[in-house]
């Protein structure tokens, strides 16, 4: 479990970016941080690997303050995948992928191997492994920032807008992707988007934040979208402009789901994948 204790950051100059901010990040679940730009997400996970020390507060992970150990050691056993995938452009995929477990003393051959198994893991051809970042496509370099997040095997994974700079087909099949490796790995995800489908669609538990980090609404997604805490809330999951508000209507073919714009949004299916109407 990770704990935020009234954590206040305020950066030389002045500016206030997160307030106060008290939040329990559940162990083995995904917690999804989101909010517009600005709002001090990147901030509130660079905290909990120490590349950003809160001006007040605490952080505690399983308990232990954050702020008594040290920060290379804990940056080392918490995997981190930056936003534009952060990886170093003068190494290969391989080194990439390798380069947190050699650090740890991990033999160079071994690390090799173990690099080429999360290349599997992660859906990326192991003919890439001898590429630069540069050599790729946008989908196959965040995968590559995946695969080197989970180098260390870390029990916590922080995941800064990881599939931000990919066209929606290739997203959808990165977000399919990280379902499946969240049931198969069993990690503490933290996770920043600015899209509220996406935070939908991964979080066990959401967290929707207004600027300084203040938080709106924490909640499961069917929590969040059955009530919206605030207007604020509202308008930014869009239940106020009754996006999310689908009604059934009769067809000649059968029963269809329509949004509140009466544009067809699909049919309604039983969980064996037949039709529930
Ligand atoms: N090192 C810094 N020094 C001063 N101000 C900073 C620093 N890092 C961030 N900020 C400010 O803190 C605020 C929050 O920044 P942060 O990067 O946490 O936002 P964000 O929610 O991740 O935004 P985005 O969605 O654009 O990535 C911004 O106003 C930013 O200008
Ligand atoms: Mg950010």
């Amino acid at each position: 479990m990770i704990e935020f204790c009234s954590v206040t950051k305020q950066f030389p100059g002045g500016t206030l970016v997160v307030e106060d901010f008290s939040l329990v990040i559940p162990s083995r679940k995904t917690t999804v941080l989101v909010g517009s730009s600005g709002s001090g997400k990147t901030t509130l996970l660079r905290m909990i690997n120490r590349m950003v020390d809160p001006t007040s507060g605490r952080i505690e992970i399983d308990g232990e303050d954050t702020a008594l150990l040290e920060p290379v050691a804990l940056r080392r056993r918490i995997g981190y995948v930056m936003q534009n995938s952060g990886l170093l452009p003068h190494l290969t995929v391989i080194n990439n992928v390798a380069t947190v477990p050699v650090l740890n003393r991990v033999p160079k051959k071994q690390a090799r191997q173990d690099a080429l198994l999360l290349l599997d893991t992660v859906g990326l051809d192991r003919s890439l492994a001898d590429r630069y970042p540069s050599q790729l496509s946008g989908g196959q370099q965040q995968r590559v920032g995946v695969a080197r997040g989970l180098a260390a095997d870390p029990n916590i994974l922080l995941m800064d807008e990881p599939f931000g700079a990919v066209d929606p087909i290739v997203r959808a099949e990165l977000q399919t992707e990280l379902l499946r490796l969240q049931t198969e790995l069993d990690k503490t995800v933290v996770f920043v988007t600015h899209d509220i489908d996406e935070a939908f669609l991964l979080g066990d538990q959401v967290v929707i934040l207004e600027k300084g980090g203040r938080i709106a609404q924490v909640g499961s997604p069917t929590e969040i979208l059955s009530a919206p805490a605030t207007d604020f809330v509202a308008t930014f999951i869009g239940a106020d402009r009754g996006k999310r508000e689908l009604s059934i209507r009769s067809s000649p073919s059968g029963d269809i789901l329509v949004d509140a714009d009466g544009r067809a949004a699909g049919v309604l299916i039983d969980s064996a994948g037949g039709p529930a109407l």
